[in-house]
This record gives structure tokens, sequence and C-alpha cells, in this order.
């Protein structure tokens, strides 16, 4: 059994979960559930990031201390995470206990073994924002945004960690590992970004600026950077399970690969001598409407209301069809009505709708054997041993949404036999070979159904349970096993109905007249 130690970044708790978070633990999730049912031995890691300057503040605005604050907002997460049907093994957060003793504990090593030191920090400072501004904070014209109030360069005592001493080492990490950053093209990034010499990390802030965070154990008077903590998390959660660390994939957005992910973290984990994780995995963004998802202005889609709405499989599947893994997509909701009905609904749903149907009708709901194959039944059965191959490779491959096109044509094709076959037809006829062909077209149409919904069991994890359950099947224990056509439904007996995806009753446009 393989160790398959997988994470999503840990969410800021300084505003409620969005359609980002949604799709980062639904494609982490596909991803575990993948490497389950490949018999591998998964660890999957979620969470909250607690600390810093902006929690400090937004809790500061509504009045609240940052603990009760934070508490409110994890559990978000923690419900969005059971909306989902996420199937991860632990939820950390950065407030914990067992996570602020480790970050202390890898503090003092790092400390003591002379990979930080104590140096002075300058920069400009916004009193008001209370916070260190870059020159990516200024107006085109160089001025300060009038929201940071009045500006000065401050100096500032600060302990750095040494990133520089570990460039090359990096560098070399990186050219030498062509797997550690999905997509490839990113690894040109990163790369890229360490052509300049780095500076150290300020890894520390000051009490008396900020309160909010994990104290430095070497000296009180300061509280660490929120990113070293934050990343810290991967190893904190894991750090008393022997042989889970290191991980083998961190799923992140693009927007903190460089530097957080492909540069501060392999360098903490290298100083701190402990094992780099295997590799990262950066998706691309969602935009709403074409536009960049913003609470202000109303531009977002809640992921909780689609999943109430439409079932947390339709929204799981829309959004690894929809989005290619690495690429940005585009939510827009006549496109996800459009995949719903036209892919679900009047494509999955009516295969598991006729299959139910017909073998109540002609055959008693008792799934008969096949009796007289010929060409359209080895045809579909081909079909299915060439979509089963794919699927597994492109789930390897994390390209779900490929995965996703081919099981749904194989839909399309079985329900092109049943139409070939009319078992309606063959029901009127007395003749022996019309009675042999209808049994073993329900036969296999039941088994298809059966081999499709094996097939969409890391997407889609309640709609393979209640078709599974309708044909009366229980999945065997090894995926590869359960993805071989093998006539299994032989005499089982089928419900009756099954509503897996409803009709949708949307508001007409108005009607001009
Ligand atoms: O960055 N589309 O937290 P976060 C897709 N706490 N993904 C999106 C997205 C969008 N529109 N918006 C955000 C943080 N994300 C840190 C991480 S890890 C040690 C610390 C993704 O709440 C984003 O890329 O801002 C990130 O991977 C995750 O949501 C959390 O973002
Ligand atoms: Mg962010």
């Amino acid at each position: 059994m393989k160790n398959f130690y997988l994470t999503t970044a840990i969410d800021y708790v300084n505003g409620s979960p969005h359609l980002g978070h949604a799709y980062e633990k639904v494609l982490s999730d596909v991803i575990a559930r993948f490497r389950r049912l490949m018999g591998d031995s998964v660890w999957f890691l979620t969470g909250t990031d607690e600390h810093g300057q902006k929690v400090q503040q937004t809790a500061r605005k509504q009045g609240v201390e940052p603990q009760a604050f934070v508490d409110k907002i994890s559990a978000e997460f923690v419900d969005l995470c059971a909306k989902l049907n996420i199937s991860n093994d632990d939820f950390i957060r950065t407030t914990e206990p067992r996570h602020k003793k480790v970050v202390a504990e890898v503090l003092q090593k790092l400390f003591e073994k002379g990979e930080i030191y104590r140096g002075e920090y300058k920069g400009f400072y916004s009193t008001r924002q209370e916070q260190f501004l870059q020159d990516k904070d200024r107006n085109p014209d160089g001025s300060w945004p009038e929201i940071f109030g009045e500006v000065t360069e401050i100096t500032e005592s600060n302990y750095f960690f040494k990133l520089r001493q570990y460039q090359d080492w990096l560098v070399q990490f990186i050219q030498e590992n062509e797997d550690f950053i999905f997509p490839k093209y990113r690894a040109k990034q990163v790369l890229e970004f360490l052509k300049e010499p780095l500076n150290d990390l300020c890894i520390s802030r000051p009490r008396e600026r900020l309160e909010w965070g994990i104290p430095l154990p070497f000296d009180s008077g300061y509280v660490t950077y929120v990113w070293f903590d934050a990343l810290l998390n991967y190893y904190s959660a894991v750090a008393d399970k022997p042989g889970v660390w290191p991980a083998t994939v961190h799923v992140i957005g693009k927007d903190i690969l460089v530097p957080p992910h492909a540069v501060y973290w392999p360098i903490m984990l290298k100083a701190a001598g402990l094992p780099p994780p295997k590799s990262i995995l950066a998706h691309g963004w969602w935009s709403i409407n074409g536009s960049k998802m913003s609470k202000s202005t109303g531009n977002f889609v809640d992921a909780i209301e689609y999943a109430d709405k439409y079932g947390a499989d339709s929204l799981r599947y829309f959004l690894i069809r929809e989005m290619s893994v690495g690429q940005d997509s585009d939510f827009s909701h006549a496109q996800f009505l459009v995949r719903y009905t036209s892919e679900l609904a009047n494509n999955l749903g009516n295969l598991v709708n006729r299959t139910l149907n017909m073998t109540n009708r002609f055959a008693g709901g008792k799934v008969p054997t096949v009796e007289a194959e010929e060409t359209a039944e080895a045809e579909l059965k081909s079909l299915w041993d060439r979509t089963r191959d794919e699927v597994i490779a492109l789930h390897e491959g994390y390209q779900f949404h490929t995965a996703l096109e081919r099981i749904l044509s194989f839909v399309t094709a079985t329900n092109a036999y049943i139409e070939l076959r009319a078992p309606w037809k063959l029901g009127k006829s007395a003749e022996p070979r019309d009675q042999a062909l209808l049994r073993t077209a329900l036969a296999t149409m039941a088994e298809a159904l059966r081999l499709t919904a094996a097939s969409l069991a890391a997407v889609m994890p309640s709609t393979t349970q209640k078709i599974q359950e309708v044909l009366g099947h229980s999945a065997a224990p090894a995926w590869r096993d359960e993805l071989r056509w093998g006539n299994r439904l032989a005499g089982n007996q089928v419900a009756t109905s099954a509503i897996l995806f409803p009709r949708l009753v949307e508001p007409k446009p108005e009607a001009k007249c």
C-alpha cells in the first residue's frame, strides 16, 4: 500500500467561504477518493489559517475577540466541507495548541541552528492600516492611496530567516524534480522568480503592532509572520503520525505558488532537516460571469446554495467538468443549467430511469442474463474497455474534466444502444430470438450503468452509491475489478424508480407579446 498524503491550502478566516474555496476542496477530494479507490493509504488534510493582521483588524471592527471571530468563521469552512461531501481525515486550525506547539519547536530549532538572525527592517509603514507597504501598493503616479492615511518610512528590529543561502539548492531541486510542480509550465515561473537574488524572509512582527499570532519561542516581544505559521500546518498536523510526512501533493491556487509554496516552504523544510513535499498542484482561478469574484459587487456564487438547490454531486460535477486543472474558468449560471440538464438529467438520469423502468416492465425487476450477444453488445463492451483505461489514466494525470467527458460519451453510447435494441419493440414479439435479445439488452444496459456509476465514484460519490443501491449492487473492494465488464448484476432485483437529477423549475424569462 502506498502512502498518499494530500493537503489543501488552509483558508483565511477573514471572510466566509466562496466558490474558489469550494473548488479547491472538491478537486482535492476527487484526488483523495481516486487514490483510495486505487488502494492507496490516503491521509487528507484541510483547515483554516487564523492568525495575522487582517483577522485582528476584522475582529476589532466587529467588536469581538479574535478567538470568537475565528471560531465562527472556521465553523463555516467545516460546514462547507460537510455540505460538499469532502472526505478529509483531519481539519487543522492554526489556533490549535497542537499546531502552535510544532511552530514553536521548529522556530526554536532553526534559531539554535543559526538559520534565524535579528536584523533591521526598513520600509514604508501605514499607521492607519497598521501595515508595511510595498511598491505594488502605490498609485500609478507613485503616491500612496488614501486608505493608508499618513505613510512614513520607519526602521524596525525583527527576526529574519536565511532564505538566500538555499537559493542554489532550490533551483537545482526544481530542475531535477520535473514532477515537483503541476502543471509543469508553472515551474518556469518559479525558476524565473529565482533568477533574482532572494531576500531573507522577515518572520516576526513586534507585539505592539500585532498580537494575534504565535509568539516567537526565543523572544516574547514578537509574534510569527502569518505565512511562516500557516505553511507549517502541513507538517504540524501529522508531526505525531509516523510515516505520513512528506506530503505527496499540496493542492493550492496559482496565486500562492510563488513565493510561499514553491520557495519559502521547501527552504523552511530543508533548513529544518525535513524532506520536501513530493509535489505541488497549482489550480487556476474561477471568475463569475466573466469578472473577478467580489462580495462587494455581489458578483459571487454561494457554493452552499448551489449544493442545497441542485445537490452536492451536481455542483461537484460541474466544477470538475468545467475546469481543466491548472487553467482558469468562468462560472456562469446558464452554463451550469446546460450541463445539469443535458448531461446529468437528460443523459445519465435518463439511462437510470430507462434501465429501472424496462427491467421492471419486461423482466419483473430482475436483471436477466446475457443470451444473444451480437455486434451491438460487443461494440458497447469494447467502447467501455477503452473508456475505462482512459478514465484511469486521465485520473492519474489530473485530467478529470476529460475523464468525465469520456464517461458521459459512454452514457450517450449506451442510450443509443438502447434506441437501437428498442426493448419496447422486442417486448411485443413472441419470437424466441427476440426474447433472448430483449434479455440480453436489459442485462447489457444494467451492466453499462453499473460501470458508469463506478467510474463516477471519485467525482460523484453519492450518485454512485445511489445507482448501486437501485441496482441492488455492492461494489467490489478494488476499483479496477469493479470497472471490469462482467455482467455482474444477473439475478439482482432492481428498484422501481430513482430520481437523481430532478427536472428544474426555473423561472421562465418573461414572455414578450
Ligand atoms: O491564500 N478561484 O487563503 P485564501 C480559485 N491562507 N481558487 C481560489 C479563488 C478563486 N477565485 N480565490 C481563492 C490563503 N482561491 C492562505 C493560504 S496555505 C498554507 C495558506 C484559493 O483563503 C486560493 O488560491 O485567500 C487558495 O489556494 C485557497 O483558495 C485559499 O485562499
Ligand atoms: Mg487569497
